[in-house]
């Protein structure tokens, strides 16, 4: 089986996970990481030191000199758009962080590039890798809670996120487009269907009076092409005292029954002198030590951007792009995004708008 070539830019806060993977993937001959690419020397200096992959300051100068099948877009959302464009030009498949872009005529246009060059584009939707999540949609495919009828979900970060994490583009996203942005495109997957009307409200003030201007908090009521309607409830000043970085979870109710998911705390808890209360979600990222003594990562966190280098392995065996096994999409990440611009509209507007 080939082996893809793979290139990393941005590796910041997310950006770090990308090159765990496939730093593993190399220990198990599945993928090379090739090389990295970010605008900030510091912190490249600080990645080649444990990754040990040539840098570039200049994504371009890293696709001239390097041979790469694949690279992932992991720099803040609105400059996903640019480099995705550039790559597809350059010939290479791509995996993109989400949101795929921040506006739909973005997405379509990055849509196109690939398509135009023959190139994959995959997004970063890990929520649909989360086995969790995959049984609920095994349930719900099986006809176990009947057609879908309405549902509720929620996602908040700690404060630290926008505050300490990236405060410097914090106010050019939003708890839907950072945190909403999961929820949208999971329930998408696991409903199989499309945004069709949306009614936000939602809350500023905390953030602002910190520095950080956006929203605190957005509510959404998304109704599906499918009949169900779901409310997105996404949120980034949970205390930094709360038990977990993120708080997540899930519930459908259809005509024959329900299904949730509490996605954060999965039953361990921890209480420890000066950590306070903790819940742990193991799903996401497990460290462990292999069997010749490397750290490597487990868990959907992991499975989410390894599948994209298992696909460019597919294509580099000779497969069309139409023949790959389902993976989240452009479209996918058009769609979520349409939902996730939808919402901002109707914050704007101040009631439903259409989708
Ligand atoms: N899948 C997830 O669970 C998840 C979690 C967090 C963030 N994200 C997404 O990942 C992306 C990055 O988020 P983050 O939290 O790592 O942000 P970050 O600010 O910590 O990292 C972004 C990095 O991109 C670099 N960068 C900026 N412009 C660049 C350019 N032109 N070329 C190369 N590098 C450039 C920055 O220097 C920085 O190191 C965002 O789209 C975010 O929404 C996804």
């Amino acid at each position: 089986m080939a082996q893809a070539r793979i290139g990393v830019i941005g590796v910041g806060t997310f950006g770090i996970n990308h090159l765990r993977c496939f730093r593993q993937l190399g220990y198990l001959g599945v993928a090379e990481l090739v090389a990295a690419a970010d605008i900030n020397e510091k912190l490249l200096a600080e990645r080649q030191a444990e990754f040990g992959m040539p840098v570039y300051t200049d994504y371009r100068e890293m696709l001239e000199k390097e041979q790469l099948d694949g690279v992932t877009v992991v720099t803040p959302d609105p400059l996903h758009k640019d480099i995705v464009i550039t790559c597809a030009e350059a010939g290479k498949h791509i995996l993109c962080e989400k949101p795929l872009d921040v506006t739909v005529a973005g997405c379509q246009q990055m849509i196109d590039a690939c398509a135009q060059n023959d190139v994959l584009l995959q997004v970063d939707f890990h929520k649909r890798f989360d086995e969790y999540h995959l049984e609920m949609r095994r349930k719900i495919v099986a006809g176990d809670i009947g057609k879908v009828q309405y549902g509720y979900s929620h996602m908040e970060d700690r404060i630290e996120v926008p505050r300490d994490w990236f405060p410097n583009w914090a106010r050019n996203s939003s708890p839907a487009w950072f945190l909403g942005i999961h929820f949208y495109d999971l329930t998408r997957f696991l409903l199989h269907a499309n945004g069709v009307r949306v009614w936000a409200t939602g809350c500023k003030g905390k953030l602002q009076s910190l520095g950080v201007d956006t929203w605190d908090s957005i509510q959404a009521k998304v109704e599906f092409d499918c009949g169900a309607c779901v409310t997105f409830d996404t949120a980034w000043i949970l205390p930094d005292g709360f038990e977990a970085i993120v708080n997540q979870g899930i519930r459908l109710v259809g005509e024959k029954g329900l299904i949730e998911c509490d996605s954060q705390d999965r039953g361990t808890g921890s209480c420890c002198e000066g950590l306070g209360m903790a819940t742990h979600n193991m799903s996401f990222l497990r460290p462990r030590i292999d069997k010749q003594g490397r750290e490597v990562f487990d868990g959907y966190g992991i499975t989410s951007i390894a599948d994209f280098a298992e696909n460019v392995n597919v294509l580099l065996d000779g497969a069309k792009l139409g023949e790959l096994a389902p993976y989240p999409s452009g479209v996918d990440g058009l769609e979520a995004t349409r939902i996730a611009a939808g919402v901002h509209r109707s914050l704007e507007a101040g009631g439903i708008v259409e989708l």
